[in-house]
């Protein structure tokens, strides 16, 4: 390695600008996020999950043919193989709904038609059976692993993504309110740029591999806790704090454990709050009201309150992430703590999808090189002189 390329050597590709893209726009300083130049802001208040899907994946808001046409195709594609529901059931229970997902999106592949095929009518017919599929793969798995039978997608025209979602995990109607708020989820999840889990499907898709290849590689960077598995943690946290008296103890102790707080802190967001932790503290305060369920989030802004103050005081700030609120949301909506990660690929399926069309459309290969730190010029040793 030269000098030249160690100099550029940044630890985790902080701050690297490693492509090009039209699809999402970060801008940390200002707490604004835009998606093909529209703020989500506006998209959370004017558009849905679908439209903003559309917009992710062509590049424009649809007419509203376009958008009917869409909705109707993502409805027409409400459906998994038989094969799939049949291997969904031998899953091992243990499994959680993250693994689940990561093996049966790669599976799906298999009875995909056109999974070979990367023209750009094929990548969208594709990312269409992806967003319609990964609900009702996560709802079936759900129902199996708690010995309840798979409710089947409605086809309903009326039937959002979001309600119909929130319809196979119980049977019943969500009520208008929370098919709203998890619409909203849907839309704030649905892109963030070149955040890991995206990047690693444009890795993947810049070999020239296939969209369902693409994602599955996602589906697993998503996982971790450092990122889309966070928002299972965070939940995990506040159960165990549980009440507002536990609060100060609790965190305390893990400021001075040095260990991470679920939830807090982000790569882009350095010196503000995520601007989709401000929308979302604001459903999580509003849904709690509604459903006389206030306990949730009121721990949640006093944790957040003591987490700001004591990185403040460390000279390191840190403000709550995407998967700050959406936990005490999610839980107010009645959904299983190890389905939040699963809810996040459902929804980052339209960014992920957006991201592999982008990068297909005008590829090079992603290959980066490493800044050596091993021996050199060793001599070989025969292993009995070892
Ligand atoms: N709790 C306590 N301290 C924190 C936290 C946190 N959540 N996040 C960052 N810090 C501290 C770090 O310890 C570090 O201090 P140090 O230099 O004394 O060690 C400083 O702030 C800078 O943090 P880094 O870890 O260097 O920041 P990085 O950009 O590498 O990591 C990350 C960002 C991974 C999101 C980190 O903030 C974190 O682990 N957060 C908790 C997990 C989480 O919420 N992930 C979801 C992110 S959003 C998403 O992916 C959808």
């Amino acid at each position: 390695m030269t000098q030249a390329q160690t100099e550029e050597f940044k630890a985790g590709l902080d701050g690297v600008i490693a492509g090009e893209s039209k699809i999402c726009l970060i801008d940390g300083d200002n707490r604004r996020l835009s998606y093909r130049g529209y703020n989500v802001a506006d998209l959370v208040k004017y558009s849905s999950f679908e439209e903003t899907a559309y917009l992710l994946i062509k590049g424009y808001l649809p007419t509203p043919d376009e958008l009917s046409a869409f909705k109707k195709a993502l409805i027409e594609a409400r459906q998994i193989p038989t094969q799939i529901l049949d291997i969904l059931a031998l899953v091992p229970v243990k499994t959680s709904p993250m693994d689940m997902f990561r093996t049966i999106i790669s599976t799906l592949s298999q009875y995909d038609p056109e999974v070979d095929s990367n023209t750009p009518e094929a990548n969208f017919n594709k990312a269409i059976r992806l967003i319609a599929q990964a609900p009702i793969i996560i709802a079936a798995y759900h129902r199996l692993r708690h010995k309840l039978k798979p409710i089947e997608a409605k086809k309903d025209p009326s039937s959002s993504l979001a309600a119909n979602f929130l319809y196979m995990l119980t049977g019943e109607e969500a009520d208008e309110y929370a098919q709203k708020v998890f619409d909203i989820c849907l839309i704030l999840h649905a892109d963030h740029c070149f955040n890991a889990s995206t990047f690693t499907a444009r890795v993947t898709a810049a070999t020239l591999s296939d969209m369902h290849s693409a994602v599955t590689s996602a589906i697993g960077a998503l996982k971790g806790p450092l990122h889309g598995g966070a928002n299972q943690e965070v939940m995990e946290l506040l159960l165990k704090v549980n009440s507002l008296d536990n609060v100060d103890g609790y965190i305390n102790k893990m400021f001075e454990e040095g260990k991470k707080i679920p939830g807090f802190g982000h790569r882009v967001y350095r010196n503000c709050e995520d601007p989709r932790a401000t929308i979302l503290r604001e459903c999580s305060r509003e849904l709690g009201i509604r459903n006389k369920n206030t306990k949730w989030f009121e721990i949640s802004e006093a944790i957040s309150q003591i987490v700001v103050k004591r990185a403040e005081e460390k000279k390191k700030p840190i403000y709550p992430n995407v998967d700050f609120y959406s936990a005490s949301t999610y839980h107010v909506l009645g959904i299983d703590t190890q389905l939040f990660t699963p809810i996040f690929a459902m929804s980052r399926m339209a960014g992920w999808c957006a991201h592999i069309i982008e990068q297909h459309a005008n590829n090079r290969l992603i290959r980066p090189q490493a800044h050596y730190l091993g021996e050199k010029d060793l001599n070989y040793l025969e292993i009995s002189k070892r």
